[in-house]
This record gives C-alpha cells, sequence and structure tokens, in this order.
C-alpha cells in the first residue's frame, strides 16, 4: 500500500545560511510563497534567535503562509525556543524544531556535557517547547554518528514529552545508503513508543550521497525527508528536494510511496531560487538542470521521435517545463495578458494588472512573441522590487575594440539626477565603474553574468551582479532586451540591495 512521505522544506534555513545563497526578507517570502504553490509540507522558515533579520522572516512568512506548517529552528535553550514560538505565533500550523547533538564527539568537543546531562537537557526542552506549541520536532543532530544505544534512549525521551516528528540528522554527509536503511529501521525496531512520532530524515550531500541516502530511509520506514530546492545548504549541501521526489514519482513500483508535491512547480521553484541567490543550476543536474531534458545525439533525437519512451523516464511537462505554444504579441489585450497570468498561477490587484501590461506593451514593442518564460521575468521583477535609493536614468556609451570605452551614467537619487563619466577597457565595465563613482560607497563586484531568458536574437537579457561592502554579499538583477542597459540595471539594483539590507538592520539594531 502507498504511503505519504512528508516533504520538509529547509531551503529558507539550511540553504539560505550557506555562503553567497543569502537572500533578504522580500525574497524569503516570495520564495515561500512559492514553495506554498509547490504544496510543500512543512517550510522550515529560519532561525529565528539567529538575527533580527531571521526573526523577522520566520514572521513574516508564518503570518503569510496558509497551506502549509511554518517551522523555525531553535537550539535547546528557553531563550532560543521561545523566540521560534514568538516568531511563528501568527502561524495557522507552527511548528517548533529544537536541536542537540547527540554523537560523542559533538558532545565532548562542542558541547562539553556528557550524553547524561544531553539527555536530561532534550527531555527538558521537549517539555518546554511542547507547553509552548502544539507541534515540536526534535533534531538529534550528527544522529548518523550517535551511539545507537543512546540515539534509541534520547528519542524515546523526547516523544515521551509529545515530540511527534524525531529527526535524525547525517549532519556531516558520512553514511551510506545501506548502513541509513539499517539505522532508520534499526530505530523502528528500538525506540518503543516510535509509533507516536514520525521519523525524519535530513541528510546532507558530502559524499553525493544525499538522495540516496534519503530514498534508503524512506524505504526503511521514514515518514518525512529534509531537503532543499536544487539541492543549496552547507558545504556540498542539503539533499535535492526534486530528486527526491521525481524519484519517488518516478519510481513508484519500487518506493510504493507519494508525496503531496505539486511536481508541474518544480521547475518553476528552482529557476525562481536560482534567480533570487544568483546561483546558477549546473547544465547537468538531475531534473532541473538545462540539459535534464535535451536530448543532442542523432540515435536519441532518432529513439525519441519513434517513441518518447526509448530514451524519457519522465515528460518535462511533469516538471512543468512546458513548450507553451500560446505566445503573447504586440496585439495582445489586456483579458489574453491577465488570463495568461492566472495561467501562471498569479493574481494581481486591477492597479498592479495595468503597471504590468504596460510593461508588457513596452517589452512587446521590441521582442515580437513574448513567452511565459518573459511574462514570468516581468512577474519576478515587480515581485522583488525593493524601496530604491538610485535608479538609472539613462547612459551613452561609445566603445570600440581601437578606442577606450567612455560611459557617461545618469542615475536618478531620491528624484534627483546625477551624472558621471567613466573610461575603461569595455562598456560593462565602463558603466560600472561610472555608477561606482556616483554611488561612492565602499564595494566590490565579486560576480558578473547575463543570460538570455528565452531563444532568438531579441531575447531579453536577464543580468546578475554580486558585490560585497566587505561583511555581506548583496545580489542585483536586472531585465532588459539590450545587455548593456540590464547590466548596469543589475548594478544599480545590488547598489539598492546593499542600502535597503544597511538600513533594515540598522532599523532593527
Ligand atoms: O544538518 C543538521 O544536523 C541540521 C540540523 C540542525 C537539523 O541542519
Ligand atoms: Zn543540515
Amino acid at each position: 500500500m502507498s504511503r505519504i512521505i512528508k516533504i520538509f522544506d529547509t531551503t529558507l534555513r539550511d540553504g539560505e545560511q550557506s555562503p553567497g545563497c543569502s537572500m533578504n526578507l522580500k525574497e524569503k517570502l516570495e520564495m515561500a510563497k512559492q514553495l506554498e504553490r509547490l504544496k510543500i509540507d512543512v517550510i522550515e522558515a529560519g532561525f529565528a534567535i539567529a538575527s533580527p533579520g531571521d526573526f523577522e522572516s520566520v514572521r513574516l512568512v508564518a503570518n503569510e503562509i496558509k497551506n502549509a506548517t511554518v517551522a523555525s529552528l531553535a537550539r535547546s535553550t528557553e531563550k532560543d525556543i521561545t523566540a521560534a514560538y514568538e516568531a511563528l505565533k501568527g502561524a495557522v500550523n507552527p511548528r517548533i524544531h529544537f536541536f542537540l547533538a547527540t554523537s560523542d564527539i559533538h558532545m565532548e568537543y562542542k558541547l562539553r556535557m556528557t550524553p547524561e546531562e544531553v539527555l536530561e537537557k532534550a527531555v527538558k526542552m521537549a517539555r518546554f517547547a511542547r507547553n509552548l506549541c502544539g507541534e515540536v520536532e526534535f533534531s538529534a543532530e550528527d544522529a548518523s554518528r550517535t551511539r545507537p544505544e543512546f540515539l534509541y534512549r534520547v528519542l524515546e525521551g523526547v516523544i515521551n514529552e509529545g515530540v511527534t516528528v524525531v529527526n535524525v540528522p547525517d549532519t556531516v554527509g558520512y553514511t551510506t545508503p545501506g548502513e541509513h536503511f539499517k539505522f532508520i529501521e534499526a530505530i523502528r525496531h528500538n525506540v518503543p513508543n516510535i509509533d507516536k512520532a514520525t521519523i525524519s530524515v535530513h541528510v546532507h550531500d558530502d559524499l553525493g550521497l544525499a538522495v540516496a541516502n534519503s530514498l534508503a530511509a524512506i524505504q526503511a520506514g521514514a515518514g518525512q525527508v529534509e531537503c532543499t530546492v536544487n539541492g543549496i545548504g552547507e558545504r556540498a549541501g542539503n539533499a535535492a528536494l526534486e530528486e527526491i521526489v521525481m524519484a519517488l514519482k518516478t519510481r513508484h513500483d519500487i518506493y510504493q510511496a507519494d508525496t503531496n508535491i505539486d511536481t508541474t512547480q518544480i521547475y518553476r521553484s528552482s529557476r525562481l531560487l536560482s534567480k533570487l541567490i544568483g546561483v546558477k543550476v549546473q547544465p547537468n543536474k538531475a531534473i532541473v538542470g538545462e540539459n535534464a531534458f535535451a536530448h543532442e545525439s542523432g540515435i536519441h533525437q532518432h529513439g525519441m521521435m519513434a517513441n518518447k519512451e526509448t530514451y524519457e523516464i519522465m515528460t518535462p511537462e511533469s516538471i512543468g517545463l512546458k513548450q507553451n505554444k500560446m505566445v503573447l504579441g504586440k496585439h495582445s489585450g489586456k483579458h489574453a495578458f491577465v488570463d495568461k497570468l492566472s495561467s501562471l498561477g498569479y493574481t494581481f490587484t486591477s492597479d498592479e494588472v495595468v503597471e504590468l501590461f504596460n510593461q508588457f506593451k513596452v517589452l512587446a514593442d521590441k521582442k515580437k512573441d513574448i513567452s511565459d518564460k518573459d511574462i514570468l521575468a516581468l512577474v519576478e521583477q515587480k515581485q522583488l522590487a525593493i524601496p530604491a535609493v538610485y535608479s538609472l536614468d539613462r547612459f551613452i556609451i561609445s566603445t570600440g575594440n581601437t578606442i577606450s570605452t567612455a560611459a557617461t551614467i545618469r542615475l536618478r537619487k531620491n528624484g534627483d539626477l546625477i551624472e558621471g563619466v567613466s573610461l575603461a577597457d569595455g562598456p560593462i565595465s565602463a558603466g560600472f565603474k561610472a555608477i561606482g563613482v556616483l554611488v561612492d560607497e565602499e564595494l566590490t563586484l565579486i560576480d558578473y553574468g547575463v543570460e538570455a531568458v528565452t531563444d532568438g536574437t531579441d531575447a531579453q537579457g536577464e543580468a546578475h551582479v554580486k558585490i560585497s561592502d566587505g561583511t555581506h554579499f548583496y545580489h542585483g538583477r536586472g531585465l532588459s532586451t539590450d545587455i548593456i542597459d540590464a547590466s548596469l540595471k543589475a548594478f544599480v539594483d545590488a547598489v539598492n540591495q546593499m542600502l535597503y539590507i544597511q538600513e533594515t538592520q540598522k532599523e532593527k539594531a
């Protein structure tokens, strides 16, 4: 008989805490809304005590998300657990997720506690958390390297206090599929009250085995898996959500397990995350890489034409990668535009529709066919907009391969116009240099890239710029049919992101 495996997404916590993957408040909320469309069971929104920004993002996600459980991580202290509870108060289904390390190495060197002290603390904090919140999850950090008999006692103790989800992380990505299967099976057989809780797994990918280990755990009886979109996370990352979900779906004959996930939202979730954090998905990545459904070789193409199943074990449509033939153009009216927005899952107020429709018309003047990807890019740009100090008013760049490039940039700063000129080797560096002089902030360019949103010579270019103020990274985006325009906008956006985050942190302090 088929079981339902609960999907616990930690993109906004374990994923977001990894270097170069940070998101601002608005971006986290946008991602959470997409996770809700994906029909995630549990969204771990952050680690409330970690910083005022983290607290705020857990609170915001908890207040906005209605169809998923919202969790916050907490260490095993009353202060942490109380902060998690406070941030989650507005959630329809809140879950406190607290953790304590149980392996000898962590207890001795990190916690400096004896096993008996750890057991006592876990039980005490379980009781404390349960008094605050109806749903509590406990994670035995480094569980896969914990002495089994001790782990069983800790799990039994917290379940006795009303914890209903016990997570046994492979924190350092050390285990293997066969070992993990036996590990979960042994927990089922040796923890006397395990029938009162769901066993959850949370596997890191240090040996590239996170998905295989998660699937082995499911076969052994785990009922929840913790994972992230695109597999982002600490070090080598966490188990990739899309790979677990599609493996369960495609090999239902083996796993006999379903999820509640709407798989047609997978591609969009992957793309949105990649855009938010400015980290590209590798082309050959399973399920969501650009090449995952591409068939280059003649033999493959021939087979595919005769019967798709010769080389295709799942369809691109099943992850939402459909070749939508219904394109819009400059003669499309507002009705068709609104229909398209709602077929993509968006509803907007009439003022917002007017604003988007105007942008669509401007784009349609430059580009013959407007595809779903173009419309998504416009929508995402609107949804992620932050209060901007600077905007790009105009630029004039003269360039060539025998002259040095001169860029004249005019910015609007809080309504006033400011203009500057710079010389450099090429149009992008001259433009960036001129903007750098105008904004007069301490910043270093860390990364820059531009890619086409769709195919074709009139495609929109989407530029990404990552800058640093020496403490944090800030990621800006720019969209235009002209790649220089897109690049300059992305640089200005990165500066605005930096000023926005610096300002919100000042307000919180
Ligand atoms: O990897 C890990 O052990 C964790 C826990 C805090 C759940 O992220
Ligand atoms: Zn982790």
